[in-house]
């Protein structure tokens, strides 16, 4: 028997939620355990799929994980000697490549399963492993796994601009790799996502010397050793953006707790211009919509602009504007496995190369679709909230990979939505 979403759409979502910690904030802040003597204790861990993945990886890495109330996670490593991450893991997460900066560092050698491409595209890691080549560590690509080893690394000038933009998780590897090398390393067009951010904020809090946090250049002055220390997770700005567009497209009032407001500035302005009307408020915002959405034309871009996380949920949104819309995808051009399924409720989105030009219809009707990713995911259930009469979604699995409690969640603002065995 396989579990499916189903969801009576066409309700405008009405009430109040909060906003989980950030899945992307915590994997790089998690990895960073292997770099401390003594204690890591982070606060506000989402309990995804993603995050249990990398808590399954790290004990295989020697680090003792122990998971308390309210998202706390403490972290300690127990034994130096483990430095594989093996397929099994890696497969099922690609994220699990941040363990590779930090194992380099602080064990001088890493073998990791080499991520393959996903439906969102290639994934390559070249400019990580550049990175680290740079700072004197041999890195060897054998069998489908790369072995990476260094006595002591030593810092040095790394660009991380890639094809579409600065690497985010290349960033954080590199980061966490300079932080214990010998000697200053600057970092070059590094990625200034928040997430980003927040890593060198926790490095320097357990005693790394870092400068331009936020910036597109960051300089690491290396230390021999770090220690240990707290942080809370940040809130996580794409399940924020994701439920903004839902309380768009069902022409709802919703109010979101624990957002970071001065993180959701290319979300607003994209939402916005759409037609939506969004408030910050002390800890949160409003998100209203009384009207159809209007059509525009959408790009991604690295931080502070339009997340690509972002990219298939707001086209479920425009699929129902007044008018033409487009959107490209600048980080992952072929992140589009969406739009057929999208075509399935009645929109239609056709895709030449990395655009995908919308024309909107008045409504969607339910069908059967299938979330092909995580994003894609996400754009169902939102096209699905606003589909008549229902809406049944194949392998919804994708999506506890980065939401939690999302049908609780929906169903506290009024949503019709649960998951059945099919
Ligand atoms: N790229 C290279 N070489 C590299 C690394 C990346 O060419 O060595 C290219 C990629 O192919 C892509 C672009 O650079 O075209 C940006 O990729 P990036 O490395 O920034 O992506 P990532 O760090 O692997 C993180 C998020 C993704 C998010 C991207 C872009 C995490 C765990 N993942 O991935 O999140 O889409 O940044 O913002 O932080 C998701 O949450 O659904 C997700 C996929």
């Amino acid at each position: 028997m396989m579990a499916v979403i189903e969801i009576e759409g066409g309700v405008p979502l009405e009430g109040s939620i909060r906003v989980s910690g950030s899945k992307n904030g915590s994997l790089p802040l998690l990895a960073a355990s292997l770099l401390c003597d003594g204690e890591l204790v982070l606060h506000n861990v989402p309990w995804v799929v993603d995050v249990q993945v990398l808590c399954e990886l790290l004990p295989r890495l020697g680090v003792r994980v122990r998971r308390g109330s309210n998202g706390t996670v403490r972290l300690e490593v127990e034994d130096e000697k483990p430095n594989a991450a093996p397929y099994e893991l890696v497969d099922r997460m690609r994220a699990s490549i941040c363990v590779l900066g930090p194992l380099v560092a602080r064990r001088g050698s890493a073998r990791i399963a080499q991520p393959g491409g996903c439906s969102i595209g290639p994934r390559p890691i070249d400019i990580h492993l550049r990175a680290l080549e740079a700072m004197g560590a041999n890195v060897r690509r054998q069998r489908g796994e790369v072995t990476a080893k260094a006595a002591r690394l030593k810092g040095a000038e790394i660009d991380l601009l890639g094809p579409n933009g600065p690497t985010v998780l290349g960033t954080c590897n590199t980061l966490s790799a300079a932080v214990l090398a010998e000697g200053r390393s600057v970092l070059l067009n590094a990625a200034r996502e928040p997430e980003v951010a927040e890593l060198a904020s926790l490095l320097v809090s357990m005693g790394a010397k870092i400068s331009g946090i936020g910036g597109p250049t960051l300089t690491v002055h290396g230390v021999p050793s770090l220690h240990g220390a707290k942080r809370e997770i940040i809130p996580d700005r794409i399940e924020a953006g994701t439920y903004m567009i839902a309380a768009a497209i069902t022409r709802g009032r919703v109010r979101l707790e624990n957002v970071r407001w001065e993180h959701m500035g290319g979300t607003v302005d994209a939402l916005r211009r759409i037609g939506v009307q969004v408030e910050p408020e002390l800890f949160g915002c409003l998100v209203t919509s009384n009207r159809r959405a209007r059509a525009v034309h959408l790009e991604t871009a690295p931080y502070p602009g339009v997340p690509t996380d972002l990219q298939a949920p707001f086209m479920s949104l425009l699929s129902v504007a007044e008018g033409e819309s487009s959107v490209t995808d600048t980080i992952f051009p072929s992140r589009f496995t969406h739009v057929d399924e999208l075509n399935r409720f009645g929109a239609n989105i056709t895709v030449k190369k990395d655009k995908a030009t919308i024309h909107g219809v008045r409504q969607l009707s339910g069908a059967l679709v299938t979330g092909k990713d995580l994003r894609a995911c996400a754009a169902m259930i939102v096209a699905g909230l606003a589909a008549t009469p229902v809406t049944t979604i194949r392998e919804p699995h994708h999506i506890d990979r980065g939401y939690e409690c999302i049908e609780e969640k929906l169903s506290a603002l009024g949503a019709t939505i649960r998951r059945v065995e099919d």
